[in-house]
C-alpha cells in the first residue's frame, strides 16, 4: 500500500518528506540484536510503503552505515535515480570542547563517507554543556560547510527555546529542531512552539509512542517492572510515564485513546501519532523501527486515514489535566540531557 500525498511535506524549498520518519536509534544495539543483512532488505519495505525519510545519528551504532548500505543496494537494483527518493537526517553529538573548523569538518566527512553522500540532506547537531558556549563556533562552522555544499540543511536536536533564540539571534540559520514530544510529554507546547512559528522553525518529534508503551499492548496490563522493558526506548519512557503521573493514570489516558481509536477504525499508536502530527510547526514524527525484528509500517499508514475531531481532543484533555506538570519538573525541551 502507497501512503496518500498528505503524508508528504515540504520541508524546505528542495526536499519533501515523509511526515513518519523512520527513526534508527533501534538499530543501535540497546534494542535487541539487529542482522544487517535483515535490516537493509527490510529498508526497502519502508521506502516502497511511502517511509522515505530515514532519522539517524553517528552514535545510533551502524545506522549511518545501513544508508550506505541501502544506497549502495538502490543504486545496484533500481539504478542512481532511485536515490532520489529518500531522504536520511543524521546528528553529529559531539563532546563538549574547542570546536575549530578542522574537528567540525572531520567529523562530518565520517558521516558523508559511512553514509555514501556527498552531500548530508539534513544535520542535526546536539550539544550536551550549555556553559560551553562552543556550539555557537561549530553552528558557524556548521552553516559554512553547508553553504560549501557539505550539508543541505542544519539543524539541531534538543535545544532549549532559551538557546534557539542565542542561535537565531546569532544570524544561524537552522530549519528544525528534534525535541521530544508526545501525549506524555507536552512541554515544547510552553515555550518551543510559539516561538518555532514565529520563526519559521520546525519540529521533528520522538518518543511520540514512548517506545511502545502508547500502544494496545500496553492496555489493561500490570504496571511493567525494568526486567520485562527490553528496549533502551521503554526504559526511557517508562520514566517519563513515572513522573507524568504513574501507570494508573497512564492506563486511563491509554483506555480513551482507545475509544477513539475504536471509533476511527484504527489504534492507539495511530492516535498517539496523529496527536502530535496535527500540532503546529511539527514537521514530522519520528518512529523507531527495530529493522528485521519488528515492522509496524502497514499499520503506521493509518496515521494518514483520520482526523482527531475536537471532542476527541476534550476526552484526552480531560485526562491530561491529571498528570504533573513536566515543564515545572524538568525543565525546557532536552533539559534532561543537561548536566
Ligand atoms: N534526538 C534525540 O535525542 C532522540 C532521542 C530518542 C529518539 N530519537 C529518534 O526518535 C526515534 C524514535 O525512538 P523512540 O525511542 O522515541 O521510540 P518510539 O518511536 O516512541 O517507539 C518506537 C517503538 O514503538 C513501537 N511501535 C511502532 N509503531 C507501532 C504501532 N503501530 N503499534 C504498536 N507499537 C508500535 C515499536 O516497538 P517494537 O519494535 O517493540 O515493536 C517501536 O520500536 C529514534 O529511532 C531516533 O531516531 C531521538
Amino acid at each position: 500500500m502507497l501512503l496518500p500525498a498528505e503524508s508528504q511535506l515540504q520541508f524546505t524549498p528542495d526536499m519533501s518528506i515523509c511526515r513518519i520518519l523512520n527513526g534508527m536509534w533501534q538499530v543501535s544495539g540497546a534494542h535487541g540484536r539487529i542482522d544487517p543483512a535483515a535490516a537493509v532488505q527490510n529498508m526497502f519495505d519502508y521506502v516502497d510503503a511511502g517511509f522515505t525519510t530515514w532519522d539517524l545519528a553517528d552514535h545510533y551504532g551502524p545506522a549511518e552505515d545501513f544508508i550506505g548500505e541501502f544506497r549502495r543496494q538502490l543504486v545496484a537494483t533500481r539504478g542512481a535515480e532511485a536515490l532520489t527518493s529518500i531522504q536520511a537526517f543524521t546528528k553529529w553529538v559531539p563532546q563538549p570542547g574547542p570546536m575549530t573548523r578542522p574537528i567540525v569538518e572531520h567529523n562530518i566527512a565520517i558521516s558523508l563517507r559511512r553514509m555514501g553522500v556527498d552531500t548530508l540532506d539534513l544535520l542535526q547537531f546536539h550539544w550536551w554543556d550549555y556553559e560551553d558556549s562552543n556550539y555557537l563556533e561549530a553552528l558557524t562552522h556548521l552553516s559554512q560547510l553547508r553553504d560549501e555544499g557539505k550539508l543541505k540543511h542544519l539543524a539541531l536536536t534538543n535545544f532549549d527555546t532559551a538557546h534557539l533564540h542565542i542561535i537565531t539571534e546569532h544570524g544561524i540559520r537552522v530549519v528544525s529542531n528534534q525535541v521530544q514530544y508526545s501525549l506524555i510529554d507536552l512541554r515544547p507546547e510552553v515555550r518551543m512552539v510559539p516561538f518555532c512559528q514565529e520563526n519559521n522553525i520546525f519540529l521533528l518529534t520522538y518518543g511520540t509512542l514512548c517506545g511502545g508503551l502508547l500502544s494496545e499492548a500496553y492496555l489493561g496490563q500490570p504496571e511493567p517492572r525494568s526486567g520485562v522493558l527490553n528496549t533502551a526506548s521503554l526504559r526511557k519512557y517508562k520514566q517519563m510515564i513515572d513522573a507524568w503521573g504513574g501507570w494508573e493514570l497512564f492506563q486511563e489516558l491509554l483506555q480513551t485513546l482507545q475509544q477513539i481509536a475504536t471509533k476511527y477504525g484504527v489504534n492507539i499508536a495511530n492516535v498517539a501519532v496523529r496527536y502530535i502530527l496535527e500540532r503546529p510547526t511539527v514537521a514530522g514524527v519520528i518512529v523507531g523501527v527495530r529493522l528485521g525484528v519488528a515492522d509496524h509500517h502497514t499499520d503506521n499508514a493509518r496515521v494518514f486515514a483520520f482526523t482527531l475531531a475536537p471532542e476527541d481532543h476534550e476526552h484526552i484533555q480531560a485526562v491530561l489535566v491529571k498528570s504533573h506538570d513536566l515543564y515545572h519538573m524538568i525543565g525546557d525541551c532536552g533539559d534532561e540531557y543537561r548536566r
